[in-house]
């Protein structure tokens, strides 16, 4: 009786479990109405859809294969959707770009690593084998990303930076409320980004903490860049100069001499390594060969 009420319970634990598993990985995106209905504000043409394919080709087909080939990353749990297919294209392009932007789980986010454009030229090009397809381009947010003027003030005694954000209409200078601002430094291998994504104040100010120890150049200087994204006025970037590092003396990789520089900075001692062994040989080789020659005469004799 006891191991009966076990068996059953114990089925039910299972069955639960896996129904669970199951649906957590067969549910829906989870996307806000309004970023749904989102457009993009330019029209997709050969040329977007061109450069949407490079984009795709160095970021997605690793794990969505070629466009309408379903040869997907089939190891991967989930499946990643051939992005042609009937389901992904019955999405709206706001839907689209939402999971793009953010991701979840293996499908990574795009968000720091391109740009909006960029995730747009990314749908057009998803959209380009849908012969049903027709765009709604947005129009409330045409160009006005050109109104958009950035300040940056860095306090180098709180090591904090301001980023003041504005739009210049033509009925005056607005603050941009609850926009969002990222802030990146740049490095050899790109932009990295400092502190969390920070939304601006009534004031349209944004505040970030700097770290203190991050390395600059021989001044201290280090390349800010901030993009700034907002509902209405769409997405700007802009980059400067700030003292806001620690003065690093770092000489570059081929200011001084070094086994992978060019000949004439390499190592002295690569340098006389080289010349001797060359010099050994070449002295060897003329000695066997004037022995032959000896040995000749002797025998001609
Ligand atoms: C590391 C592998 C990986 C990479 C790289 C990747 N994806 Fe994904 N993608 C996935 C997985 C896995 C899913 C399914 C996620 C889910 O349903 O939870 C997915 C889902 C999606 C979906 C939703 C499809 C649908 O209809 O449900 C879209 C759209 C998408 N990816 C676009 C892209 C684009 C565009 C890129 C390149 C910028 C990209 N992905 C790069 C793994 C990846």
């Amino acid at each position: 009786m006891f191991r009966k009420h076990h068996f059953i319970k114990i089925s039910l634990t299972f069955l639960i479990t896996t129904l669970f598993y199951l649906h957590s990985f067969a549910q829906n995106w989870d996307i806000p109405d309004d970023k749904k209905t989102k457009n993009a504000n330019f029209k997709f043409t050969n040329q977007t859809i061109s450069e949407g394919e490079a984009i795709y080709t160095k970021n997605c087909m690793s794990c969505h294969g070629n466009l309408g080939k379903d040869n997907s990353l089939k190891t991967l749990n989930p499946i990643p959707p051939d992005l042609a297919s009937v389901k992904t294209q019955e999405r709206t392009d706001g839907e689209l770009f939402f999971i793009i932007t953010t991701g979840r789980m293996l499908m990574p986010s795009f968000k720091v690593i391109l740009s909006e454009e960029e995730r747009w030229k990314l749908t057009s090009y998803i959209r380009s084998l849908n012969k049903k397809y027709v765009q709604i381009v947005s129009e409330t947010n045409t160009s006005k990303s050109n109104l958009i003027k950035i300040k940056m003030d860095f306090d180098s005694l709180t090591n904090k930076l301001k980023v003041d954000v504005k739009a210049n209409e033509t009925s005056g200078v607005v603050s941009l409320k609850d926009a969002e601002v990222m802030l990146f430094v740049l490095r050899y291998f790109g932009k990295l980004q400092i502190d969390k994504t920070v939304r601006t104040n009534n004031e349209g100010i944004a505040t970030f903490n700097f770290p203190k120890d991050l390395p600059g150049d021989k001044t201290g200087n280090v390349d800010l860049v901030v993009k700034v994204s907002d509902e209405i006025y769409g997405e700007v970037e802009t980059q400067s100069k700030f003292k806001a590092g620690i003065p690093t003396d770092k000489p570059s990789l081929t200011e001084k001499r070094a086994i992978w520089n060019v000949l004439k900075k390499a190592p002295i001692w690569i340098i006389i390594t080289y010349t001797s062994i060359v010099l050994i040989v070449g002295a060897v080789l003329l000695y066997i060969i004037y022995s032959l020659m000896k040995l000749r005469k002797l025998g001609n004799n």
